[in-house]
């Protein structure tokens, strides 16, 4: 068992573990954003960026696009995907650029891979000293005080000769900055089945103190969570969209 399969050992089923998430519509929702409230710029880096589903929309979208990651077999996938794009190795606490960025997204609530509330912060600062005046920081959050330990998200797929079936959900203890996030795949060939338990320590907080932790750095807004429509955050979804523009 390990704790990290799914980015290593496993990291060729990813994307048929994330086959139901719309790329597309995140992607082009904060395309939106960038342009309502961003420098009108187009260079963009997607921190923790997996496979580079969203890079590859950003290219597309005319962006010079690039990705950082924390595991090399998920930034093969990604070159390979958009062979365009640079990819580099690194810790989303601790990077650097060549440059100053237009954009920069973390998707799929990966900004809680910063693994304590001190990585956190020198994401954000690593974050705004990566961003040009103006530039834009996205990404999506989940509140501690909202996680709900008995909800998860199930999801079955055939992949050659082999049906797979994905689980993942939140935990959190209530108490702390600490939460995890529980996945389980099973992999049944025949009467064969292999299974592997995933738990990855994640960074635990409210969005109180994430909009206090962005603030002396960045505009923050709060969107609800849709990437179909542009809405403030009504103050109690558990799921929010953070738009920063750094001031
Ligand atoms: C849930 S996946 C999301 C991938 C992609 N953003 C997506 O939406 O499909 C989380 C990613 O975060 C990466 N990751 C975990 N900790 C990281 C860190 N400290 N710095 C950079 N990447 C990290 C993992 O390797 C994995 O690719």
């Amino acid at each position: 068992m390990s704790t990290n399969a799914l980015y290593t050992d496993l990291s060729g089923y990813y994307d048929l573990m994330c086959a139901d998430i719309n790329y597309e519509a995140q992607s082009y929702s904060i395309k939106r954003l960038h342009q309502l409230l961003g420098n009108d710029g187009k260079t963009h880096l997607d921190l923790a960026c997996g496979t580079g589903p969203h890079v590859r929309y950003f290219i597309d979208y005319g962006y010079k696009s690039s990705g950082l990651d924390i595991n090399q077999p998920m930034l093969d996938l990604a070159q390979g995907r958009c062979p365009e794009a640079t990819f580099s190795l690194q810790d989303m606490s601790q990077f650097v650029v060549d440059e100053p960025l237009d954009l920069i997204t973390c998707f799929l609530y990966s900004i809680h891979y910063n693994d304590g509330i001190e990585k956190l912060k020198a994401c954000i600062a690593s974050v705004h000293s990566a961003l040009k005046e103006n530039g834009v920081f996205c990404f999506n959050l989940v509140d501690k005080d909202k996680i709900d330990n008995r909800s998860f998200v199930r999801h079955s797929a055939q992949y050659e000769q082999s049906e797979f079936t994905f689980q993942s959900g939140w935990h959190y203890s209530g108490e702390g900055e600490r939460q995890s996030l529980k996945l389980s795949i099973d992999k049944k060939t025949g009467e064969e089945t292999l299974s592997w338990q995933d738990e990855h320590p994640m960074v635990a907080l409210t969005f109180e103190k994430m909009k206090e932790l962005l603030s002396p750095f960045f505009d923050v807004h709060i969107f609800e969570h849709d990437y179909e429509k542009i809405m403030p955050w009504d103050n109690k979804s558990g799921n929010a969209i953070f738009v920063c523009v750094k001031n």
